[in-house]
């Protein structure tokens, strides 16, 4: 799948700008604050109808009233137009001037894997951020997943707003409970084989991607830790309900799982450098693209920020030595271009971002 042209009208710091995109490797060089992220953002935006990091509102240029973005995507010599228009007054996404009503019919006509630097939270940061982190990547190659999710948040809402009713009002009667208990446990159990899916599948091939990119056999692994290990999950939940009242939450379910990143025996998040942190989540989009690649027959879009700070050359070059061989489109952002070997420049294209505008460097520089 590639993104052959792009348009952005008053998204972030840009006002209007078409850029056609190489099948390849494209370099976005420019220095801080020029745009590079917000390019990125863009087509992050573009894929999942949000943004990884900000409100719909904040995407709006300064002083604009909206902001869209336009794009043809490319499949099997298939094209589709795309387009995300951001107002003041809500959202609109769509799909050859058709408009999709449903988030879950939206996501999954533009494929991605990316590392944002938000993603650098995910090994230390909070349980919150990895659950969002894989719930995204689920989200965009399983619709059947989004809408579970999308029931389990709605049962979670029910049951707390319940449980504190039943607190506030010293009502005993468990019947509703009961059966919002029992919906939930089918969601759990729903949503935990899932997650516990994926992890299996990325386990197959992280070590590999791992070692390949930095010549390392350390041992990295995923784990998944389930908020709820016990097999009857609904007599699990109904042994809460105590303490659930006192609290007026549900304190067990899948919004309280969590992953830890395992690397040579014991959690990164204790012992690996930056750089090893760095590399970790690198191998971890290689995998997750090669998992789109075998279930969706299509390789994702590839976007890539910052991603040459802290990480040696020997292993800029095995990542992208990956990116030609597996012929994945890529959108790389750096602040020099002399960080990247020739080799790697004459095979891709490079853009220069200045204060919002992007031009294609000339041949002849
Ligand atoms: N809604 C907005 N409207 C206008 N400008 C914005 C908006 N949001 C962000 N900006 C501006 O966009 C500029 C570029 O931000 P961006 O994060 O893309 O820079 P960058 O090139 O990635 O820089 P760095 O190398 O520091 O990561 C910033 O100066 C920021 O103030
Ligand atoms: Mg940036």
């Amino acid at each position: 799948m590639i993104i052959d042209k792009i348009t952005l009208t008053n998204f972030r710091n840009y006002q209007k700008q078409t850029l056609a995109l190489g099948s390849g490797i494209n370099f976005i060089i420019g220095a801080n604050g020029e745009g590079k992220t917000n390019f990125l953002e863009a087509i992050y935006v573009l894929a999942m109808a949000k943004s990884y990091k900000v409100e719909d509102q904040d995407l709006i240029k300064f002083n604009e009233e909206f902001a869209k973005i336009q794009a043809s995507i490319v499949q099997d010599k298939h094209k589709t137009e795309l387009t995300l228009i951001i107002s003041e007054i809500g959202k609109r996404a769509l799909s050859n001037d058709k408009e999709i009503k449903r988030l879950s019919d939206y996501i999954g006509n533009l494929y991605i894997v990316s590392f944002l630097p938000e993603d650098l939270n995910l090994i230390k940061g909070s349980p919150k951020d990895r659950r969002y982190y894989f719930d995204v990547f689920l989200g965009q190659i399983d619709k059947e997943y989004l809408t579970d999710l999308a029931d389990y948040k709605h049962l979670i809402r029910q049951r707390n707003e319940l449980l504190k009713k039943m607190a506030d009002t010293n009502n005993r009667d468990e019947t509703l409970l009961d059966v919002i208990t029992e919906q939930l446990a089918d969601k759990i159990t729903i949503i935990t084989k899932r997650r516990m899916a994926l992890i299996d599948e990325i386990n197959r091939g992280i070590k590999e991607a791992f070692s390949r990119l930095t010549h390392l056999d350390r041992g990295f692994k995923l784990e998944f830790i389930p908020s709820i290990a016990a097999l009857d999950i609904a007599k699990f939940l109904k042994s809460k309900y105590r303490q659930d009242l006192l609290s007026g939450a549900t304190n067990h379910g899948s919004h309280r799982d969590d992953y830890e990143f395992m690397f040579g025996g014991t959690p990164a998040r204790l012992h690996a450098s930056q750089g090893e942190q760095r590399a970790m989540l690198i191998a971890l989009n290689i995998v997750l693209s090669d998992i789109v690649n075998n279930t969706k027959k299509s390789r994702p879009v590839f976007l890539l920020d910052d991603v040459f700070s802290e990480l040696d050359q020997a292993r800029q070059n095995q990542l992208l030595e990956y990116l030609l061989e597996t012929n994945a489109q890529t959108i790389i952002t750096a602040t020099a271009i002399d960080d990247i070997k020739e080799r790697y420049r004459k095979t891709g294209k490079i853009f220069h971002v200045r204060k919002g505008y992007i031009k294609e460097e000339s041949i002849n520089g």
